[in-house]
């Protein structure tokens, strides 16, 4: 292959409410004896399994291959907030990314940006990589108002975020409809052009250089065959997958479709 793109790809997976710890472990142990010997200088790998899950996940996948996240994230590192789980007790699991805002959470769940923005401005705090989701919807898609949402959700969701904040935040671009199976994957160009959005938002936001910094990832119905197209987009730095990356051997596919755009040939 010819493209060469930035230094690293992002690649990884939400297992939303699916996997159990002893799932969860066989997938991670499976997913690391097949990436091995892919070099993480160039791969990022990470899995956001459930919070019950994490522990020994952690034990089943070291840290240098794969890194883990919480699927959510409660606002402070401790206090009266039942069913939360705070930055604190991630870490200590050896989690270090903080998934939030995904669309499940904030149109299934009731999430706000504000509640978001809570989230993330305490991973921040916390040393987290905050994984902040955005997309707009279908019927916001069909009224033109992508791009508006898309900052939107940016500017309320990063409100108060400074550059040293800035500087561990990851966005996903995960447009509502393109999720799950019912969803129907963005193309290419339409993926491309609301990162583009992102992108000069984060630059707005930051200022070039930081901006020009942040990994920004697609996710809705990434499959082995859509995916070496999307990410060979400029500004697709990386593919947050479900559904398709629950097989151990088909994220694996995945991955080796990818990395050669990403290794220095
Ligand atoms: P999907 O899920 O790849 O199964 O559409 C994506 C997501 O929810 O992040």
């Amino acid at each position: 292959m010819t493209q060469v793109k930035g230094k690293k790809v992002y690649l990884g997976t939400n297992t939303k409410m699916y996997k159990g710890v002893a799932d969860t472990a066989s997938y991670l142990e499976e997913l690391c004896r097949l990436t091995g010997d892919l070099s993480r200088e160039a791969l990022e790998l990470f899995v956001i399994p459930s919070f019950t899950a994490l522990e020994s996940a952690r034990r089943c996948a070291p840290r240098e291959l794969v890194r883990l996240g919480g699927q959510n994230m409660g606002w402070a590192g401790e206090g009266p907030y039942t069913g939360e789980i705070s930055p604190k007790m991630l870490l200590e699991v050896g989690a270090d990314i903080a998934e939030l805002g995904h669309s499940e959470r904030r149109h299934v769940l009731g999430e706000t940006d504000e509640m978001v923005n809570r989230k993330v401005l305490c991973a921040a705090e916390y040393g987290l990589t905050a994984l902040l989701c955005i997309g707009e919807t279908a019927e916001e898609k069909a009224r033109g108002l992508a791009d508006e949402v898309l900052r939107t959700q940016l500017k309320a969701g990063l409100y108060g975020l400074g550059a040293g904040g800035a500087e561990r935040l990851w966005v996903a671009y995960e447009p509502v409809w393109a999720i799950g199976e019912h969803g129907v994957p963005a193309t290419k160009e339409y993926a491309e052009a609301r990162h583009d959005t992102i992108r000069r938002t984060l630059t707005e936001l930051y200022g070039e250089q930081a901006g020009q910094a942040v990994p920004l990832l697609y996710g809705g119905s990434v499959n082995p065959d859509n995916a070496v197209g999307l990410i060979r987009m400029e500004n697709i730095d990386g593919l947050f997958i479900g559904r398709s990356a629950w097989d151990a051997s088909q994220f694996n596919r995945i991955i080796r479709q990818v990395m050669p755009l990403y290794m220095n040939k």
